[in-house]
Formats: C-alpha cells, structure tokens, sequence
C-alpha cells in the first residue's frame, strides 16, 4: 500500500533504504561541554532500530561563538572525534540506515549564558531583547573555516552526509535575511552578497571534500517579517544552491522567536487539526519544479503516511522528514511498514522542545502510563 515511501531512493551517491528521514532535532543529551555521552547514543540508537532511512542529528556547533543552545553537540576540533565515531558506528550497527551531520552556528540566538550574540549587523533579538554585535570580515572568515574543517572531521569521524543549518535565525540564515543583514561589504546589501557567505563554504566544502560525499541544506525560503526573506529570494536561493551542486534542500522558514507570535511561521508549528498538517507542502510544490540535481525533502507536520506515499508518487516531494513524532514514537516508520497506519501518537504540543530546556528533549504524551503500555 506504501509502493513509494518505503522504495529506496538516493542523495547524492548515497541510497537510503526508503524515503523517511528524521529532520534534525537537538536532544540536549551532550554534556555541557558538547560531548557525545551514553545517553544520546541510547537514544539514536532507537531511532536507528525504528525504520527510518536517514537520521540527520541535532545541530552540531563548528565554534565556540555559535554554541549557545545548552547540551548540543559540538564538532570544534579533533578532540570531539572519538565520541563522534561511537555515535556514527551505534546507529551503523543497526541495518542499513545511514546518518548525516547537520553542522550549525547559534549566531544571535543565545540560550546558554557566556555566549555573545553575533550576527552580520548589530540587531535587537526580539526574543532576548539583546542587541547582536556585527562580526567583522575577519571573524567571517573564521566562521568560514570553522564550517569547513567540521565538515571535513564529519566526513573522517564516518558520516554518510552533512546537512547545513542555513534557517531558523541562526547564523546562516541570519546573512541570507535582509532584516538582519544590513552590511555594506561583499557579505550584505543585495542577494548575491547575502548568500555569499554560504556559497562560499559549500565550494570550499566540495573542493576540499570526497566528491561523493553528499551535501544538504536545510535552508530558510521565507521569513515572514515586514522587511524580511521573501519567498521569491527564497526561490532564487534554492535554485544557486542546486546548481552549485548540493544535493537535498529542505525548505524551512521563519526564526525561532516567531513561535511566540500568533502567525504560522516558524518549523515546529503547534498544530492540531488535520487541515494543518504538511504546513510548507505549498512551499515544496513551487521549489521542486525548480531543482535540477537536488532531492527535495517535505517537512513540517508531515503525520499521514498514505499522504506522504501520494505526495513521492505524484513528484511533489523525493523524501519527507518529521522531528516530533520520532521523539515519541523512534519506531514509528517501522510500524508504518508493518501495516498499522495510524496517525502519530504525537500531538504536536511542543513540550519536548521546553523539557529540552530545563533537561532533555522527551515526550510528555509518552511518559503517560497508559500510552507507555501501548
Ligand atoms: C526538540 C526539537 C529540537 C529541534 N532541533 C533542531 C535542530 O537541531 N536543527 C534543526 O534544523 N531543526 C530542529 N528542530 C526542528 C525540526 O527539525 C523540524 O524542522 C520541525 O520540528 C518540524 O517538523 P515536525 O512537524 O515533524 O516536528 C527541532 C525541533 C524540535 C521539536
């Protein structure tokens, strides 16, 4: 019944047994300083045994200055490489499914005290009403490299993939927004200066990377601010990237502090009517057409299986990615493939992003006794 969801498909060079991947989502299992620890291999160790092609992992820091979110994992220098290799070998000792690193900078969304907000102009963070210092051209430069070299030790540490963070606010996207990014130099003013800092890695990433090893970006399209990314700029962002040679794009909007606004317009969306799911399915339907090389991946509220099946048969998407559901329910792909349909158990209410906060990413609706014996 689900000829399409679970058929192998490919990014890159690489195969994945079907086309469900977990969007990445930090778990707050690192220790304080970034490292990986037995609690967080437990945990993608689940998800690896529940069925899903690809798991793309938290948010992994290249540099100190953009590791403000408490307990994410942090990829700095060749001392994080051995607990890396433990994550990388847990999950590859379960079947075929494959893993990618998704590598990050907080930018001007600190959560952790002692990290200094930076962005590409000095700006007022709505959510922490601090004000982001600018970087210079010389910390860009850094910045630059520190991406490079984490992608380079993702590739050594055995990591099938490597997806970049270019939404939510942070870092990356941050250059690409032309609310936050006001500079006057080669990285600010019209497009292809915002996106400059971007290409820039990703060429030097392809040069200085095995050809074969596959590059994602999940990447802002749309803002939603008065002077903010426009869909239209996301367009046209998405098809330079395409022809610059990455290989997926999973099309997000919005910044982290646009969740406390009433508008639907960050990625984890409080949702809880059917109506609502698949939230940038139209998004995914205008990008697609424009891709030459690049896989497309639907995120956002994705819960129906038959849907999503629908949506790979009809060419809308090539994969789909969910995060919530796979807190609650690791192996829920798993249970798809052996016929129990139901929608996830997950209800979408956003406590596992709180509990992350105080402690770590898990599900309340899970911890429920009753639902726990299911
Ligand atoms: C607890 C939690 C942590 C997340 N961490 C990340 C992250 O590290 N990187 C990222 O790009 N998105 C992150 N997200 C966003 C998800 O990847 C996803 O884009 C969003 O939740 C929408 O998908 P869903 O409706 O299937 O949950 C996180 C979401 C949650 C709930």
């Amino acid at each position: 019944m689900l000829d399409f969801l679970f058929k192998p498909g490919k990014i890159g060079t690489v195969l994945l047994e079907n086309r469900i991947i977990r969007s990445a989502t930090w778990s707050s299992r690192a220790s304080e300083d970034g490292r990986v620890t037995d609690d967080l291999i437990k945990f993608y160790e689940h998800l690896a045994k529940g069925g899903v092609g690809l798991i793309i992992t938290g948010y992994i820091a290249v540099d100190p200055s953009g590791a403000a979110t408490p307990r994410m994992m942090c990829l700095f220098d060749d001392s994080y490489n051995q607990g890396q290799r433990r994550l990388v070998k847990a999950v590859h000792e379960h079947g075929s499914v494959k893993i990618a690193a998704q590598i990050a900078h907080t930018g001007s969304q600190v959560l952790k005290p002692g990290v200094e907000m930076i962005g590409p102009s000095p700006f007022r963070d709505p959510l922490s009403k601090k004000m982001a210092r600018e970087m210079s051209l010389a910390e860009i430069e850094s910045v630059i490299r520190s991406f490079i070299e984490a992608g380079l030790r993702a590739y050594d540490i055995g990591y099938d993939m490597l997806q970049l963070h270019c939404a939510h606010g942070y870092l990356l996207s941050d250059f690409l927004s032309p609310e936050m990014n006001k500079r006057t130099d080669d990285f600010g003013g019209n497009l292809v200066n915002r996106i400059r800092i971007i290409k820039k890695i990703i060429i030097s990433l392809r040069d200085e990377l095995n050809k074969d090893f596959p590059i994602m970006v999940k990447l802002n399209t749309h803002e939603y601010l008065n002077n903010g990314l426009t869909f239209e700029e996301g367009k046209i962002i998405a098809k330079e990237l395409d022809a610059l040679g990455v290989d997926a794009i999973e099309p997000s909007v919005g910044r982290v502090y646009l969740k406390f606004s009433k508008n639907k317009s960050y990625p984890t969306v409080k949702f809880d009517s059917k109506s609502e799911e698949n939230y940038f399915l139209s998004h995914v339907r205008e990008l697609k057409p424009l891709m030459n090389n690049a896989k497309m991946i639907l995120m956002g509220g994705v819960r129906d299986p038959l849907q999503a099946d629908q949506f790979i048969k009809q060419g809308i998407t090539d994969f789909i990615s969910m995060s919530r559901p796979l807190i609650c329910e690791p192996d829920l792909p798993k249970r798809w493939k052996e016929g129990n349909l139901d929608p996830p158990i997950c209800n979408n209410c956003n406590a596992c992003l709180f509990n992350g906060m105080k402690k770590k990413v898990s599900c309340v609706i899970r911890n429920d006794k009753k639902l726990e014996k299911n």
